[in-house]
């Protein structure tokens, strides 16, 4: 069969070949844990930098190797390979307790993090009173406004401050008197918010600033200006992959609004939250998984509310990797790939999960939206008329098969082989690689990076 992207994709691979691509990303195409960890994992070995530009611990990147489960919730999944720097970009939001928390339990398992990590001084920090505010603003019942599922984590409140100019940043833990200020006169802020919004109660700014100076010990050598790091390591032929978090379509402007995360997910979000300009990206590989999940509420139009939907839940054990709620799941959308695609420029496609698939008789390809008498192939920016569309659905035959221990692309089933076609038919975008199960050797490369 002949695409017309396989031109490009030859061109692809001899620029990799040159070696031109210094800067590489790697961005979720869907609305997160599409398993980013691992493939950030996989690739990471050919990186001396791994670099988080956004989010905060309201990821959950998962990574499974010599019988040991890793979550990273702060640091770059580049921790987990010896030697390569990792640094939390300028665009992060931080809670310094559980990164401390974080970088203990990754020294437990013999990791050494303290000497590896550098923390932009310009990274913002999630202070007790956004979770608080965050946590209110989900339970309290407002009937213009249903909750939006967040992770709890103090996200949304702590990027809000960033925006209205008083965040507390990662480099005020160096300035002790600008540090007080600050934090003095936003505890005051956040706390009439909360009595007087929430009916809840305030943060007690002694007790949140002998927290913060006790946690800043822990990290303050880590703390750098990360921008020039990381830029002067391009210029010196260092070679940086970039880890995004959450995904493409919980995007603060191009995601399910107001359904979304409070960060830019999509590859210009590594741009500004990490100081890198976009002709340095040379790669952006989007992960995919084989099929869509969500955690949290809003629009998801191939969404499987029964039986289906349990099983592939149960099968691709689809349970939040930060909060352990239950993952919505459902069949694989064509159109929010095809948006990921445009959004990010993908170059390629990391496909995940698909032996989750292995069970299912028949299997269905979103290609289109229904909206009233439309076909539509954008999601509407009017949330009711998200949630209102339905999918139009191709149905192919499944492979009734188990996947899990294929290496070679050629060895998968001609159904199997099939999919990933249409996947790539769909999007124009050619699959790398093929990961059938959560552990580094399932995996099948297509091209090899
Ligand atoms: P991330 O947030 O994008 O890094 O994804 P998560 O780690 O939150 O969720 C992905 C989950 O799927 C993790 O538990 C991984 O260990 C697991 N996983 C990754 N790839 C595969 C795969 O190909 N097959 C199966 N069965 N599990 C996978
Ligand atoms: P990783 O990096 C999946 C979702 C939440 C909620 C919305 C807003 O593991 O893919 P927030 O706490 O960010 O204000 O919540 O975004 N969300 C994620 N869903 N994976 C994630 O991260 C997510 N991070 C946030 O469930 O719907
Ligand atoms: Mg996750």
């Amino acid at each position: 069969m002949c695409f017309p992207f396989l031109t490009q994709r030859k061109k692809l691979l001899q620029t990799f070949q040159n070696d031109a691509h210094v800067v590489s990303a790697v961005v979720g195409t869907q609305w997160g844990d599409e398993g980013k960890g691992k493939v950030v994992d996989l690739l990471s070995h050919s990186f001396d930098i791994v670099a988080r530009y956004q989010g905060g611990p309201n990821a959950g990147h998962t990574v499974k190797y010599d019988g040991k489960t890793f979550v990273l919730h702060h640091i770059p999944t580049g921790i987990l390979r010896p030697g390569i720097s990792c640094v939390l970009g300028n665009g992060m939001v931080i809670n310094i307790e559980s990164l401390i928390h974080e970088i203990d339990q990754l020294s437990k398992q013999s990791i050494d993090v303290f000497s590896r990590l550098l923390i932009s001084e310009n990274a913002h920090i999630i202070m007790p009173y956004h979770i608080k505010i965050d946590c209110a603003s989900e339970s309290s019942a407002h009937a213009d406004k249903e909750a939006i599922g967040t992770t709890g984590r103090g996200i949304g409140p702590a990027y809000a401050d960033k925006a209205r100019r008083t965040g507390v940043r990662i480099g005020d833990l160096l300035h002790p008197s600008l540090l007080e200020k600050k934090v003095k006169s936003n505890v005051e802020y956040a706390n009439k918010i909360l009595r007087a919004v929430y009916d809840a109660d305030g943060c007690d700014y002694a007790e949140v600033m002998a927290k913060l100076e006790k946690t800043a010990k822990y990290i303050d050598k880590n703390i750098v200006n990360a921008r020039q790091y990381v830029c002067n390591a391009i210029g010196n032929g260092k070679k940086v992959l970039l880890e995004g978090a959450q995904g493409t379509h919980l995007d603060i402007d191009f995601g399910t609004y107001p359904f979304v995360t409070s960060s830019n997910t999509t590859i210009g979000g590594a741009c500004t939250g990490l100081g890198v300009g976009p002709k340095d990206i040379g790669t952006v590989i989007g992960i995919m998984k084989a099929y869509t999940t969500r955690v949290g509420n809003g629009p998801f139009p191939t969404e499987l509310e029964g039986p289906k939907g349990e099983k592939m839940r149960k099968i691709g054990d689809e349970f939040g990797a930060t909060t352990g709620r239950p993952r919505r799941c459902g069949w694989w959308d064509g159109v929010a790939g095809k948006i990921s695609v445009q959004l990010n420029n993908i170059d390629y496609f990391a496909i995940t999960k698909l032996d989750v698939l292995d069970t299912f008789e028949s299997i269905r390809i979103c290609t289109g939206y229904k909206l009233g008498n439309r076909v539509i192939d954008y999601i509407p920016s009017n949330p009711e008329e998200a949630c209102a569309m339905e999918p139009v659905y191709e149905e192919v035959e499944g492979w009734n098969t188990d996947i899990t221990g294929v290496k070679e692309y050629e060895e998968l089933p001609e159904q199997a082989r099939n999919y990933l076609e249409i996947i790539e038919k769909i999007t124009g975008v050619p699959v790398m690689l093929v990961s059938v199960g959560p552990r580094r050797k399932e995996t099948i490369w297509k091209n090899e990076l």
